[in-house]
């Protein structure tokens, strides 16, 4: 691999001949694609296909590839970074200043200039040179500016000076965000930046994007927010990258649209170029009334479907089948009391579920996570109890699967032969099969599994479990589109108990028939749907 920093060139970064391969399988085969200035590229691509190695890659953390890399000289490249404890003996607002890796140097080299016992002449000089640095990058108005990123995020000036480990993972994600963000770089890399954001972080961050001047490579399966900030798609499918212009659902309609007329081979073939042209003068018209035209709009008046292909994208199997069915006494809370962080999120918290309910829980998502803990034995309430019916089965997704991966030595059979009475090897391969790990894939070692895999291999545990009551906490984290539809499909099929939370709308609409709402530590029951439930607030 190399590196290459061109004198001449109007993209921002690009790639040529680059190559990938883990054993047979190819990630990347002879990728050459250039990523421009001003430009937003959505990155998408089904789990596992390749998204955040090539992010990587291109911010140079992996270096096991073939081809090149290069990058329009003097730039500055940031990235999102992903190991939430990295910083975490530092204080918030000097974590957020650290994303400018030349301001952080300058400042260091100053200070340790200003700690010299023997300070001569010209030190003097030298510190006045790097003074001067500073303040060309701005670095008198860092801290401004860091406190700036930090509020549109939700993190208050309470916090600047608070270390790092003590925040929660939500409000480290901010500040990874905030110093992702910060001193404007020339390329920015976001790998899921939204995965843990809540709604007002989540709008802040899109307003910001669509703003943004330079060029920014954001992964997310967030179809909302791709169609708010990206100008561009790059899709990774089958070892190839392709850009198209436009945003998510122009992707996704066009290549749904050429796969439908792909398949139906009697049409001919200016019937399909005029549907085409339709569709796209139908879609320019509409992206234009969107708020992004005013920064970004010219990228989306040239929208052509050029080499568009149909998405080859697959959905997984999924079915989760009660061992047996569950008695009418399900599960009765009585007056609980919880309190995470001196707040207490849970208060007197009583209710009672009957056979077959789908609960979706609203809310505070720190209330909601405590109260199933507690439900799934993993923690204690401080008072009050409760009692599951003696014929129930119970299997629990946590928000938070890292202990379910701790060794990573284990292979994806080995791991998921833990959890099922039936050892047998081609048993559990059936259950790796629907989650679309079949032939080699099933022998790597769960080290390597990507976000949204390990998520597919929570879910093929929780298959094979049999239970009759599931508990989800926001399952469609990281998951991609199609394993959403293939999940949201299975939970509406499934006869059991649920019960559920996720920023997910269609989720919500389509499987819940009650809806609690646990707020300031009051828990309030709507037996009703979601769709009911919104009415009723109006
Ligand atoms: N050392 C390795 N050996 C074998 N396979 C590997 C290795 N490292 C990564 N992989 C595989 O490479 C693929 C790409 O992983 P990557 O994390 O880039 O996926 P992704 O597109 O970001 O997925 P997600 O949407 O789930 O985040 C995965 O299938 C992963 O299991
Ligand atoms: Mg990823």
């Amino acid at each position: 691999m190399t590196f290459v920093f061109i004198s001449v060139s109007y993209h921002m970064i690009s790639t040529k001949r680059l190559s990938l391969n883990y054993g047979n399988r190819y990630l990347f085969e002879n990728v050459s694609i250039q990523f421009y200035t001003g430009n937003c590229y959505g990155l998408i691509g089904a789990n596992g296909a390749g998204k955040s190695t090539f992010l990587k890659i291109l911010s140079g953390e992996i270096k096991d590839y073939s081809g090149e890399i290069e990058i329009m000289p003097g730039k500055r490249m940031s990235t999102l970074k992903q190991d939430h404890s990295a910083f975490d003996e530092e204080e918030v607002l000097p974590c957020v200043i650290m994303g400018d890796s030349v301001l952080t140097a300058l400042i260091n080299e100053r200070d340790a200039l200003y700690a010299k016992p023997d300070f001569s002449d010209e030190d003097g000089m030298k510190a006045a040179d790097i003074e001067e640095q500073i303040e060309a990058r701005g670095g008198y108005h860092a801290e401004s500016e860091a406190g700036k990123l930090l509020a549109g995020l939700g993190i208050k000036s309470s916090f600047h000076n608070k270390k790092m480990s003590t925040l929660t993972i939500a409000e480290k994600v901010k500040v990874l965000i905030a110093q992702a963000l910060f001193g404007q770089p020339d390329i920015l890399l976001l790998d899921e930046p939204t995965n843990n954001l809540d709604l007002k972080a989540i709008q802040w961050l899109e307003e910001f994007l669509i703003e943004y001047q330079n060029t920014v490579i954001v992964v997310s399966h967030d179809r909302h927010f791709l169609n708010k900030v990206c100008t561009h798609m790059a899709d990774i499918d089958y070892g190839k990258i392709s850009i198209f212009t436009g945003n998510y659902d122009f992707w996704y309609e066009s290549s749904q649209l050429i796969r439908s007329i792909e398949r139906d081979q009697k049409r001919k073939a200016e019937e399909k170029a005029k549907e085409l042209k339709d569709f796209i003068a139908r879609f320019s018209a509409n992206a234009s009334k969107s708020k992004q035209a005013t920064s970004r709009k010219k990228a989306l008046e040239k929208l052509d479907l050029g080499s568009m292909k149909a998405s080859t994208r697959k959905f997984p199997f999924i079915d989760f089948k009660p061992e047996r069915e569950a008695g009418n006494n399900l599960l009765l809370v009585e007056h609980i009391d919880k309190t995470v962080d001196s707040q207490k999120v849970l208060n007197n918290i009583s209710f009672e579920i009957q056979k077959g309910d789908k609960i979706a829980f609203l809310g505070d998502e720190i209330a909601i996570t405590a109260l199933f803990d507690i439900l799934m034995e993993e923690s204690q309430p401080e008072k009050g109890s409760f009692e599951w019916g003696v014929t129930t089965l119970r299997s629990y997704f946590p928000a938070e699967n890292g202990k379910y991966f701790n060794s990573g030595e284990l292979n994806l059979v080995d791991w998921l032969r833990q959890y099922s009475k039936d050892k047998d090897e081609s048993y559990i391969r059936g259950f790796l099969g629907r989650m679309l790990f079949t032939g080699d894939e099933s022998g790597k070692k769960t080290s390597v599994l990507s976000g949204g895999e390990k998520v597919r291999m929570m879910l093929s545990r929780m298959m094979l479990s049999g239970a009759n009551v599931l508990l989800f906490d926001r399952p469609t984290a990281h998951l991609d589109l199609e394993s959403i539809q293939a999940l949201n499909d299975g939970l509406i099929k499934y006869n059991g108990t649920i019960l559920f939370t996720s920023p997910d709308q269609q989720f919500i609409e389509t499987v819940a028939n009650r809806v609690f709402v646990l707020e300031n530590g009051s828990l309030a029951i709507h037996d009703k749907t979601y769709t009911e439930y919104l009415e009723s607030l109006q």
